[in-house]
């Protein structure tokens, strides 16, 4: 695997494989790498003749500095795990390589799809994710870039930003399944830093959700809601931020389990100091 730090090198590299036609594939991540990673590297690698990916803990999209300072990095063995896996671009830059000094920060407009849910309890977060990823989208020039179901809002801004601001480019943008721990809580790279009471706690997020699905036929929306946050916060290592069921295409919350378009329960929960989300498909 081949490792570039600055867009200079990296940009000359993919510009020599664009002319000898090659398909690019390009997986984003902040690193502290697992199998949800790696799915997404594996997806790339099927599809595309060369796969990119970029490791950048983004600082403009993290509106707590203590959760940025404590944001595990470990080099090593990502770009170990990305070997393994066969990806053979690795872009690791420097702050000061994607935020150069005196450069004005672009705003982006997403209307109320950034406003809610994640939008609302982490301000500035989408803007911060839309920087980085438009920077990243204008030097590597993918012709594919992959994104986790995961982070359900992320991927509905992602596809926004491409549609709005980055058409010329012509990425398409692929959404990847969840990939889950065997008690089912999601893979997150923030889940080292829960300690073994707290891990054991941790899948109560996702159990409640897998249960939101049968319960969609016994209770309405709002009894639901309420069922969610008595049983998370009634477990001691974990407090709800929030929990809503929304439409997939405008995430307006539902108040009815009858509106037509496809639906997704979606989570943020404390567990300790650790801020943890997941979500699932209601259709
Ligand atoms: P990060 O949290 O490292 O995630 C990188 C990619 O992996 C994202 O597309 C995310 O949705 C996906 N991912 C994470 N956990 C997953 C899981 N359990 N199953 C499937 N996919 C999963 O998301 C970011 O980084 C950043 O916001 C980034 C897009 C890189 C911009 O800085």
């Amino acid at each position: 695997m081949e490792i570039f730090k600055t867009i200079k090198s990296l940009q000359e590299r993919i510009s020599f494989l664009k002319k000898e036609g090659k398909t690019i594939g390009f997986v984003p991540t902040m690193g502290a790498l697992h199998e949800g990673h790696i799915s997404l590297i594996n997806r790339s690698v099927e599809e595309n003749s060369f796969t990119v990916s970029s490791l950048f803990i983004n600082p403009t999209q993290f509106n707590n500095s203590e959760d940025l300072e404590k944001y595990p990095r470990t080099f090593d063995e990502d770009s170990e795990k990305l070997q393994s896996a066969k990806c053979d671009i690795l872009f690791f830059p420097s702050s000061q390589e994607m935020y150069p000094e005196n450069e004005k920060a672009q705003q982006f407009d997403f209307g109320k799809i950034a406003t809610v849910m994640e939008g609302r309890f982490r301000p500035g977060h989408f803007n911060g994710v839309a920087q980085i990823v438009s920077k990243l989208f204008r030097i590597v020039k993918p012709t594919r870039a992959y994104f986790g179901q995961k982070d359900f809002q992320q991927l509905a801004i992602v596809k926004k930003l491409n549609t709005n601001y980055l058409k010329e480019l012509k990425i398409e943008i692929v959404a990847c399944k969840i990939i889950r721990e065997k008690d089912g809580l999601a893979m997150s790279s923030r889940n080292l830093r829960l300690n073994k009471d707290e891990r054991q706690n941790a899948s109560l997020i996702s159990k409640t959700l897998f249960t939101t699905k049968e319960l969609k036929n016994k209770m309405d929306v709002k009894n639901l809601k309420k069922w969610v946050l008595e049983k998370i916060n009634k477990n001691k290592y974990l407090e709800l931020e929030y929990f809503d069921i929304v439409d997939n295409q405008n995430l307006d919350s539902i108040s009815n389990w009858d509106e037509k378009n496809n639906k997704t329960a979606c989570i943020a929960a404390y567990c300790g100091e650790v801020r943890l989300i997941d979500n699932i498909a209601i259709t």
